[in-house]
């Protein structure tokens, strides 16, 4: 017995109801369904297109039908097919006649883009407070390393000289971005699509606006055949938690590389760490590993979302359900990913010795000689040339630049004196770089100071 099966004179094949329902994975849906209902019973017997008690009744028993779903006394059936449907089924089990006046003007394609929107709103919102306490962690321990030098790279080659502090806050950039992208794919969503109807719209005369503010939309959707076939939001939530994972899984590469010994940057805290089972000294970054890998599946999700979309002709298709697991799977992927990743790095141990002697090394104040000589009049492309060749003499004789002395240096140029030594230390190298946006603690602290702006707003 199904509720569409007036015109059909055989029962489903077994084989198809298992194939095309999709109550094993839209059953997450089930608040929003019935909220949905919910509104629409009430605008329903607002019209007067349903009589108001059958209203009342409906509203009524959909809210004890949401309590039970949420005390676990529901189980739903294969058989029917799909949240929608199921829960229509329990309605009409409860209530006879009245629960059948409830799909009025109504059809399931409306009610799933409905559905859709109004989870992903909820899973977009709970995402940009997970990254706001990301981006909060990060600057607090950005404030605490604005002094912790370490080589800035380029060519994974160690090349000027910055803090830890400002590379930390290039990644509070990042993700201050998501939250953004998120914020406005959420605008996109939070239009409301019932009253389109199964494609066409519907003859009776429903109060969409009603439907809309009783749900908490901003307005309504402008066209019926696109009120049911747009996935567009989908798919911009899709893209938005892709870039979202590609910045964890760049800063997860560097948290992989900072921790093996040739860097030791930072040592990960034992709770996020793990062992081996046959080497007894490994110390393994395999959460940082897993949500490198983990981006894969939310990049293979986008994918499959597009191509589905790609040859669909309008309004609804059934392929169109496919949007469901794969929008569910970012979703949950992401919301795995960042509190662990963020208990992982504000609990690491930064070595600020190590990076300092890394950004001693590497020749990384060579910039700051060169633009020395031109101080004093060298031009730069000639300064370049005779600092090149002070980095080969230095390679040569295993020297860093600033153990050369005046004697050696002025080998190179006469010009050199001896306030060149502060003027290529690394102190002075990360704070005369003190444009907006650049290493400078100063900077750096303004830098702080916007971004923590920007998470108010
Ligand atoms: N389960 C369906 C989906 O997820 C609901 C809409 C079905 N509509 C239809 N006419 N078959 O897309």
């Amino acid at each position: 017995m199904k509720l569409w099966d007036g015109r059909f004179s055989k029962s489903t094949d077994p084989m198809v109801d298992d194939f095309h329902s999709s109550i094993r994975f839209d059953s997450r849906m089930y608040k929003q369904d019935i909220q949905g209902s919910m509104a629409h019973a009430k605008m329903l017997g607002e019209c007067g297109i349903i009589p108001v008690q059958d209203a009342v009744l409906i509203y009524k028993t959909l809210q004890e039908i949401l309590a039970d779903i949420e005390n676990g006394k529901v189980t739903f059936e294969i058989g029917a097919e799909d949240i929608h449907m199921n829960i229509e089924k329990i309605l009409i089990e409860r209530i006879g006649d009245v629960g059948k006046r409830l799909h009025t003007g109504r059809s399931r394609n409306d009610q799933v883009a409905l559905d859709i929107r109004m989870l992903l709103k909820e899973e977009a919102t709970e995402i940009q407070s997970q990254l706001k306490k990301l981006i909060q962690g990060l600057i607090g321990m950005a404030e605490k390393n604005l002094d912790t030098i370490m080589p800035g790279y380029t060519h994974l080659q160690r090349a000027q000289p910055i803090t830890f502090a400002h590379h930390l806050m290039a990644y509070v950039q990042m993700f201050l971005r998501d939250v953004d992208r998120l914020k406005d794919c959420y605008r996109r969503m939070n239009v409301m699509p019932l009253g389109s109807g199964a494609l066409a719209g519907t003859t009776y005369p429903l109060d969409r606006a009603f439907v809309a503010k009783e749900l908490g939309f901003d307005g309504i959707t402008d066209n019926s055949l696109d009120g049911v076939s747009d996935r567009d939001f989908v798919l911009e939530l899709a893209s938005a938690l892709s870039i979202l994972m590609m910045h964890l899984s760049r800063f997860c590469e560097e948290i992989i590389l900072w921790s093996a010994h040739e860097f030791s940057f930072i040592e990960l805290d034992d709770a996020f760490s793990t062992g081996s089972s046959i080497m007894p000294q490994k110390k393994n970054p395999d959460v940082a590993e897993l949500v490198r890998g983990k981006t894969g599946r939310v990049y293979g999700n986008l994918m499959a979302l597009l191509t589905v979309m790609k040859g669909l002709p309008l309004a609804y298709n059934k392929d169109m359900q496919e949007d469901k697991e794969a929008i569910f799977d970012s979703v949950d992927t992401v919301k795995m990913c960042l509190p662990v990743f963020t208990q992982m790095v504000l609990t690491m141990k930064v070595r600020n010795d190590k990076m300092l002697n890394a950004a001693k090394g590497g020749f990384t104040n060579a910039t700051d000689i060169a633009d020395y000589l031109v101080k004093k009049g060298v031009p730069f492309r000639d300064s370049h040339g005779i600092i090149g060749k002070m980095v080969a003499y230095c390679i040569k004789n295993n020297k860093n630049i600033d153990e050369l002395s005046l004697q050696e240096l002025k080998e190179f140029s006469g010009r050199f004196e001896e306030d060149v030594y502060a003027a290529i230390a690394l102190e002075t190298c990360v704070n005369g770089r003190r444009l907006p946006g650049g290493p400078a603690a100063d900077s750096v602290k303004a830098s702080i100071q916007r971004a923590r702006e920007q998470l108010m707003e």
